[in-house]
């Protein structure tokens, strides 16, 4: 009944020549899901696995994926969209300064939005997966639903809370495996954000 009359009045609106405005909730602006994905990188590592993420997002159809460091990211952002995903380098086995002070900053309530978090760090054992985790604690206290990804392997199936890739010279850069890894979380919380709604 709801969906009716939200599609009576988008024929109405489009009609009249005027669209929901973009601070309205997503539920009512009648059109796709909207993935938010903000990283903060200083030496590239983490926006090419940022990349990697709004790739699997772009490729559930239906999808609006927008990528952009987290400081340049407004209210407005995060009021218009159906999921959020962050991405961080791990400093000193937590999240890097500027995604600590976006998350800590006078933020909209994004309870019932979808979340992931994702992270890379220099070294094995050196804490990307405790920033991954600071990531997605801050969305649970936010009121958010997290999800991670979803693997297969050889039958085998399994998920994770995240994505961790290692950058430093034991594992220089992001490889393609750590890059898939990102595909598939940014895919999976697209498509948990798309039956959510
Ligand atoms: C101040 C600082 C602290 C860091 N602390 C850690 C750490 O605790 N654990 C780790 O694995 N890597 C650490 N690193 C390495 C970065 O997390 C790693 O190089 C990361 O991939 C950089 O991401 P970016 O290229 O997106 O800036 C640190 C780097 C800096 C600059």
């Amino acid at each position: 009944m709801r969906t009716t009359l939200w599609a009576v009045l988008a024929v109405l609106a489009s009609s009249a020549g005027w669209a929901a405005p973009l601070s309205a909730a997503p539920a009512e602006r009648g059109d796709t899901v909207r993935v938010l994905v903000l990283y903060h990188s200083d030496t590239g590592h983490t926006r090419a696995l940022a990349e990697a993420v709004a790739e699997g997002a772009r490729s559930v159809p239906g999808a609006h994926v927008v990528l952009k460091p987290v400081q340049e990211a407004g209210n407005a952002d995060l009021e218009t969209c159906d999921a959020l995903l962050i991405g961080t380098p791990t400093f000193w086995g937590s999240v890097a300064t500027p995604v600590k002070e976006f998350i800590d900053g006078q933020r909209p309530f994004m309870g019932d939005k979808v979340g992931g978090a994702f992270a890379t760090g220099g070294s094995d054992g050196g804490g990307k997966e405790l920033a991954v985790l600071a990531v997605l604690t801050a969305m649970l206290n936010n009121g958010m639903i997290v999800a991670g990804p979803h693997y297969e392997d050889e039958g085998f199936r399994f998920g994770g809370f995240g994505v961790a890739a290692t950058t430093g010279k034991d594992d220089p850069g992001v490889d393609e495996a750590e890059l898939e890894r990102g595909r598939v979380l940014g895919e999976r919380v697209t498509r948990v954000a798309m039956r959510y709604r």
